[in-house]
């Protein structure tokens, strides 16, 4: 019922007959960073956490864990909630009318991936912009500015996603994303960021969380990523459009209650796991290198810059039965593409993972 158009290979995405190995085998699941599993220590953090009812606002490890991201963006307020999906729609209906107009690029998460949210919760039009890695310049913006006319809709909001998933992990270009935001400043447009792996960003930029992210109205950025933890991601801004996120939560059904058992997880997440990103990133290098001496596979290397690799299938070969066949030696990556696969590098990945994996596929 999936199978339709360009996004066909989306309906594939894992095979019911896997688990073909042999037992003892270790999988190496590269299919995301959001398959990680929480690690012993952060199991124990978990069970200790102090909790109350954050509903009510005293949970006191949620408290500490917004303070805490809030002060490494060097933002006003944070608040937690349970998805980088959730995060992302509270921030554009918060912020929106019905009615009003978003661009963003054709690829990015909000619109692809967050089953219609903008049209749903928010009632906006969306316009998808066609870049070449992610980057919705202030040219694109300009020029896409509706004229102020009856018959026009309002062109309001801009949304950007950095790194950005599906154009392979890229990171947008710092310089022009101040650019957009003089843009947004001349026409008095919202500007928000999927920040869900903006730490990826950080790590392999140098630059600050905060001077990645201050050009931005708002923020949502995920600890369920790279980061490691279970579950939970974090919208930022100033105080009184967190409050306004606050009751959105709640309308979302998003309030949930001795929640510091997991945000504990998020803490730690953020007070260990940021700066090993970098292992990440060089992991991700070097499968794709190796992916990329295959014949199987063609790498364009120039977008390998964090934690993600897409490489493109060669010949005949459908992404969906690659795969297939590589679940069969234990390894596991997602199609992602009508020629691609995406790798995705994370803490549960050494590098003798990446060894072991590169000559299963080798073998293969
Ligand atoms: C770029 C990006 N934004 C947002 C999300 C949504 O996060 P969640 O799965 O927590 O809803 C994801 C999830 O993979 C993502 O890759």
């Amino acid at each position: 019922m999936w199978e339709r158009g360009c996004f066909q290979y989306l309906g594939n995405v894992v095979p019911a007959r896997r688990f073909n190995y042999i037992p003892a085998m270790k999988i190496i699941d590269m299919r995301s960073d959001t398959v990680t599993r929480p690690s012993e220590e952060m199991r124990r953090v978990m069970a200790t956490a102090e909790v109350g009812d954050d509903v009510l606002g005293d949970d006191p490890t949620v408290i500490e864990l917004e303070k805490y991201v809030a002060g490494l963006f060097e933002r006003e307020a944070a608040l937690y909630v349970p998805s980088g999906t959730m995060g992302n729609q509270i921030c554009l209906k918060v912020q929106s009318e019905p009615g009003w107009e978003l661009l963003c690029d054709r690829q990015c998460h909000v619109v692809n991936y967050e089953v219609a949210g903008p049209v749903v919760h928010s009632g906006l039009l969306v316009n998808l912009i066609t870049t070449e890695r992610g980057m919705v310049t202030a040219e694109m913006v300009r020029e896409s500015i509706r004229p102020l006319n009856l018959h026009c809709p309002l062109t309001k909001m801009v949304a950007l996603e950095n790194s950005h998933n599906h154009h392979g992990g890229t990171i947008l270009p710092q310089d022009e994303i101040i650019k957009v935001r003089e843009v947004c400043n001349e026409f008095g447009l919202v500007f928000h960021l999927d920040g869900a792996r903006i730490w990826n960003a950080h790590v392999a930029t140098g630059l600050s969380l905060p001077e990645l992210t201050r050009p931005f109205d708002s923020v949502s950025v995920c600890l369920s990523k790279g980061l490691g933890a279970p579950i939970g991601s974090v919208v930022l801004g100033t105080r009184e459009f967190i409050e306004k996120c606050r009751r959105e939560r709640k309308l979302f059904g998003g309030g949930m209650r001795q929640v510091g058992i997991i945000a504990a997880a998020g803490l730690y997440a953020v007070r260990n796991n940021i700066e090993r990103l970098a292992e990440d990133h060089a992991n991700a290098r070097f499968m794709a290198e190796g992916l990329n001496e295959l014949d199987l596979f063609n790498v364009d290397m120039s977008r390998v810059e964090t934690n993600i690799v897409i490489v493109d299938v060669t010949g005949d070969n459908s992404p969906a039965d690659v795969c297939s066949k590589m679940e069969e030696t234990g390894v596991r990556a997602l199609p992602f593409g009508p020629k691609q696969i995406r790798f995705v590098l994370h803490l549960d990945v050494s590098r003798s993972d990446c060894e072991e994996a590169l000559k299963r596929i080798g073998e293969m």
